[in-house]
């Protein structure tokens, strides 16, 4: 039996969802019926979907499940759990309930490692409140573990990822290059340090971070994620702003540029460069413009704040013991465009 988990994936693991790649469009020209209380949905590219069941209720729900990106279980489980609550936390909601989503082999890997990852997935639901209420598993030759996670919101306080303003502060609560080192440890290539700081950074539940976005009255939020932070800032600009971002700023973690430079790169790293790179201004080019495309895994929250509330925000963040980095800003100028300075 083969006992390193990430040797089983064949590439990425970094929270597939609609964007670029083989899968961008599968979801056009179906026909999605409409209804009034879908406050967000498929349009939009909101991390979770919002259905309004009162004017001062709704839930939000959403899916994320994938590949392990660490070889310990039980820290795999921690981490799958993260990141399926994260889309929860960017909208500023709470979760309530969650359902596991497994796929694994019995006769490829002794099930005791099944029992780890569940065990890491039910540690982080509770450390977050939330009730596991059941889950489904598929006999599957590749493992991949994670959860649908249903929370409830104000829908006054609904943060979406559209809502910043001129001017706004951009402010990244996790360092960048999770997808670079994943690819490193798949290789064998990464210190323990290294991999012990990914995992306790990739654990670590966006909920302090949410709670220091609201009390902050943060205008619009995404967590980043698959499509790295070019991608998921794009949903925030769309084409109707343009964002600043300072890269000697950009936060990463430790061997991050010495796996770069050997080449360690995750597939879904190309395609966001493909997809992306119309959309970045630059004219400089190495590690760290190539690091707005890395795809993350558990990434940390992109929040957009007015200057005035960063004073605010800080003063929680460091209550709450959050880490952030104020990486750049929003403008009306090169509307659509994310300009890397
Ligand atoms: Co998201
Ligand atoms: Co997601």
């Amino acid at each position: 039996m083969d006992t390193q988990l990430t040797h089983l994936s064949r590439f990425g693991g970094c929270g597939a969802k609609i964007g670029p790649g083989d899968l961008s469009n599968i979801l056009c020209g179906l026909d999605i019926p409409e209804n009034p209380n879908v406050i967000a949905g498929l349009r939009g590219f909101e991390d979770a979907g919002v259905y309004l069941l009162r004017d001062d209720l709704a839930i939000v729900q959403t899916v994320d499940f994938f590949t392990p990106v660490v070889n310990d279980p039980y820290s795999f489980g921690q981490i799958a759990a993260a990141n399926a609550l994260s889309d929860i936390y960017a909208m500023g909601a709470t979760p309530i309930t969650a359902l596991n989503i497994v796929c694994f082999s019995p006769t490829k890997f002794d099930v005791a490692l099944l029992r780890e990852i569940l065990k890491g997935g039910i540690d982080k639901m509770r450390e977050a409140g939330a009730s596991l209420l059941g889950g489904h598993t598929v006999d599957d030759e590749e493992t991949k573990y994670g959860l649908s996670v249903t929370g409830l919101v104000d829908p006054g306080h609904l943060v979406r990822n559209e809502g910043a303003r001129p001017g706004d502060l951009l402010i990244l609560t996790k360092p960048l290059g999770t997808g670079m080192i994943i690819s490193g440890i798949r290789a064998n290539r990464v210190s323990r340090a290294t991999e012990e700081r990914l995992t306790a950074v990739m654990s670590t539940l966006n909920r302090h971070a949410s709670e220091a976005m609201l009390s902050a009255h943060a205008h619009a939020a995404t967590d980043v994620t698959g499509f790295g932070l070019a991608g998921h800032l794009k949903e925030m600009i769309k084409e109707s702003l343009g964002a600043d971002i300072y890269i000697k700023e950009l936060p990463h973690f430790h061997e991050t540029k010495d796996l770069y430079l050997e080449g360690f790169l995750p597939r879904a790293f190309y395609k966001n460069r493909d997809f992306y790179a119309p959309f970045v201004e630059t004219e400089m080019s190495g590690f760290l413009t190539d690091l707005v495309f890395d795809p993350q895994s558990s990434g940390g929250l992109l929040i957009a704040l007015a200057s005035d509330d960063l004073a605010a925000f800080s003063r929680e963040a460091s209550n709450l013991s959050v880490d952030y980095w104020v990486i750049g800003c929003f403008t009306k100028e090169a509307k659509g465009k994310i300009r890397l300075v």
